[in-house]
């Protein structure tokens, strides 16, 4: 059975499966797509983008640089956007407020965009979204000029005035976050003069290496701390490019699970794009014994991407170092799944991040796996899971707008002794649309619920 995800409420419930089989084509990196359309959308002429991600996040982005004044058309075939773009500092006045949807990353990396330029932007999102922290973005802009007019507060709606005279970022990230470093890089290149954002802890690194290729002015190195220091001269033009997308690791993330935990199952996963500030998940799923080929590597947009294939294995505990936190941070999620399966215990270290995602996903995950007769805890700011190689089920899980949520939800059922129902899919249309079908396709047991 094929379904429909873009429908609100849609419940499924999940039956163990036969063992999985088949080909997987990854969809596009989220956090590619998000900064190809925002670096595009600041080029005079064309920009190309191949295999732009077609999700609902990626929609609310690209709604936003049309109102800033961005023209993006989406060819029909063979997926070619074309953007004719405004150049630096180019931003026009938005005639309406700005709806992001679910979408963290729009709204954080299109704050960053705004706050160098003289606008002044009305941000809106849906429940999840309102409820997440924007005083991380806020707090360093405030310093470069930004305005808060909406009532002091640090979630959305917010009502913010860019600045067209912005003083030069000098500043050490609190959180590792690459949100919030996108962001001030991006309000570093409309800002004259030289602007310094120090990452003490590493995180995603796709805005440093998209800068480069756009010919943005932008220098890297590493201090004396062994912190990595991001130097961005402001106002310099930015060259169109043509642009090919590779496959997101955290979508790939769920059917590689999948294959590991379903037994007797093979996969293979092709395009899993491989940067080391996103594959850790992988190194940390082989270290708990999981059998995983490397296939032929190639390279897309600077980023090595490789065709994957899973064999269903029988998985051990694992242990997460805290500095790898932010490089697979969309990745807990469904590790916990992995480590349900294991035999033995497993430590994530330093995983209050997960708080503040679409949902609280450190909640999510104890209730998920506590619910299906798992037992887990946290202490301090570590989770541990006790895994003895089975999953009971019988579960009831509720999504809370949450993409990742539902779908590790819907790839734990695939083991479990009993059913489990996951009360809404729908949030799997932001970041991974065709996400059921591929589910279906290479054995997932489930029905409407
Ligand atoms: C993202 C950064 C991460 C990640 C999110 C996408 C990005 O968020 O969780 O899904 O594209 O920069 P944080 O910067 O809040 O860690």
């Amino acid at each position: 059975m094929i379904m429909k995800i873009n429908n609100k409420n849609n419940p499924v419930i999940v039956e163990r499966s036969n063992a999985l089989s088949g080909s997987i084509d990854t969809p596009s990196d989220k956090s590619i797509s998000h900064r190809a359309l925002i670096l595009g959308s600041l080029c005079i002429g064309e920009t190309k983008i191949h295999n732009l991600l077609l999700s609902e996040d990626i929609t609310s982005t690209i709604c936003a640089l049309e109102q800033f004044g961005a023209s993006i058309n989406m060819g029909e075939e063979q997926n070619i956007t074309n953007i004719y773009g405004i150049g630096i500092g180019g931003l026009l006045q938005p005639s309406k407020k700005i709806y992001l949807g679910n979408s963290g990353t729009s709204v954080r990396l299109l704050i960053g965009l705004m706050s160098s330029c003289d606008v002044c932007v009305e941000f809106e999102g849906d429940e999840s979204l309102s409820k997440r922290p924007m005083g991380r973005v806020l707090d360093p802009l405030k310093e470069i000029g930004l305005e808060i007019l909406s009532n002091e507060k640090e979630n959305l709606p917010l009502k913010l005035k860019g600045t067209a005279l912005p003083v030069p970022i000098n500043h050490k990230l609190v959180v590792p976050s690459a949100q919030i470093k996108s962001a001030l890089m991006l309000a570093a290149l409309n800002i004259r003069g030289r602007s310094t954002i120090i990452e003490t802890i590493k995180t995603r690194d796709h805005t440093e290496k998209l800068f480069e290729y756009f010919g943005a002015d932008i220098q890297t190195s590493l201090n004396d701390l062994g912190q990595k220091e991001i130097m961005i001269s402001g106002q310099k033009k930015l060259s169109p490019r043509e642009i090919d997308i590779p496959g997101d690791p955290s979508s790939a993330a769920f059917f590689i699970v999948a294959g590991l935990i379903s037994k007797g199952s093979k996969l293979r996963i092709k395009n899993v794009m491989i940067n080391p500030t996103r594959s850790l998940f992988i190194d940390y799923l082989i270290s708990m014994g999981a059998k995983i080929d490397f296939l032929d590597k190639y390279s897309k947009c600077g980023e090595e991407v490789v065709d994957i294939d899973v064999t269903a294995s029988e998985l051990k505990g694992v242990t997460t170092s805290l500095n790898d936190a932010p490089s697979i941070i969309d990745e807990f999620l469904i590790l916990s799944v992995a480590a349900a399966y294991a035999k033995g215990e497993s430590k994530f270290c330093g995983v209050s991040e997960l708080k503040v995602k679409e949902s609280d996903r450190l909640e999510a995950i104890i209730n998920m796996l506590t619910a299906s007769g798992v037992k887990c805890e946290t202490k301090d700011d570590d989770l541990i899971i006790y895994g003895n190689g089975e999953v009971p089920g019988g579960s009831d899980i509720k999504s809370n707008y949450d993409h990742r949520v539902a779908m590790s939800a819907l790839i734990l059922g695939l083991g479990s002794k009993s059913q489990i129902r996951i009360d809404d899919v729908s949030p799997i249309a932001t970041s991974f649309p065709n996400f059921m079908e591929i589910y279906h396709k290479v054995g997932g047991n489930f029905h409407s619920g």
